[in-house]
């Protein structure tokens, strides 16, 4: 890999397009990220939107490989657990290729997530008891967006929640400040393109969302 100028890499992306491109990219190589461009895409994630400014997010960048093993050990069984009943369902031949390809793909993920070089889990501060996932969705899309900018390869996890407060613990977080996402980040294998969506006018209404819902 030729040297990275951290400063420059990822800033001449036009916005709209880059939103645009960015896709789950859960085919990552095992070569190491610069942890100073896992500094970039995670300040990236500070710029959101929060309740009162209160920033509530933390950034915790697992990369040692027994920790990484550690993680992927849980995260594999609770994956194939979570998506043996949509794998029965595509067993139909008319299910939508496109829905295929991202089941196996996630499958891929879940079967070689110790390869990951970074496992990227984004915590947060609970308000009233309950973890302020409003403020660190949009936190997280950021870091997604400067990855897809930079070009790494992400994809947005939720799966390791099945072993939420175990791992949470693990990673040092009191019981105020949980876990809401996982985000497997390394070079990518595949590459950035258009994800599959619905037309923006199946979407969007002006005055009344007439036929939503039908
Ligand atoms: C809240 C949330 C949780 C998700 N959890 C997982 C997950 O645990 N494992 C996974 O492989 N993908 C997960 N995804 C990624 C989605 O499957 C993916 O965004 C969706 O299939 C669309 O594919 P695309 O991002 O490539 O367009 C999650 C996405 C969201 C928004």
């Amino acid at each position: 890999m030729p040297r990275i100028d951290i400063d420059t890499i990822g800033e001449d992306v036009p916005l709209l397009e880059g939103i645009r491109t960015t896709r789950s990219l859960r085919r990552l190589k095992p070569d190491p990220v610069p942890p100073e461009l896992i500094r970039k895409v995670c300040e990236a994630g500070t710029f959101a939107p929060s309740g009162g400014n209160r920033q509530p997010w933390f950034f915790i960048a697992v990369t040692e490989p027994e920790r990484r093993a550690w993680v992927a050990e849980r995260y594999r069984p609770a994956f194939h657990k979570y998506i043996a009943p949509a794998q029965e369902v595509a067993k139909d031949p008319n299910y939508p290729e496109a829905k295929r390809k991202n089941m196996k793909a996630a499958i891929y993920l879940a079967d070689h997530l110790h390869e990951a070089p970074v496992l990227l889990f984004v915590a947060g501060w609970t308000r009233q008891g309950r973890p302020q996932l409003q403020a660190l969705m949009p936190a997280i899309q950021n870091v997604l967006l400067a990855c897809r900018a930079v070009g790494l390869g992400a994809c947005l996890t939720q799966i390791h929640l099945a072993h939420g407060r175990e791992i949470d613990e693990w990673l040092g977080l009191p019981e105020n400040c949980p876990t809401c996402a996982m985000i497997p980040i390394g070079w990518p294998i595949g590459r950035y393109a258009r994800p599959v969506r619905r037309s923006i006018d199946a979407c969007l209404f002006w005055e009344k969302a007439d036929g939503v819902g039908e």
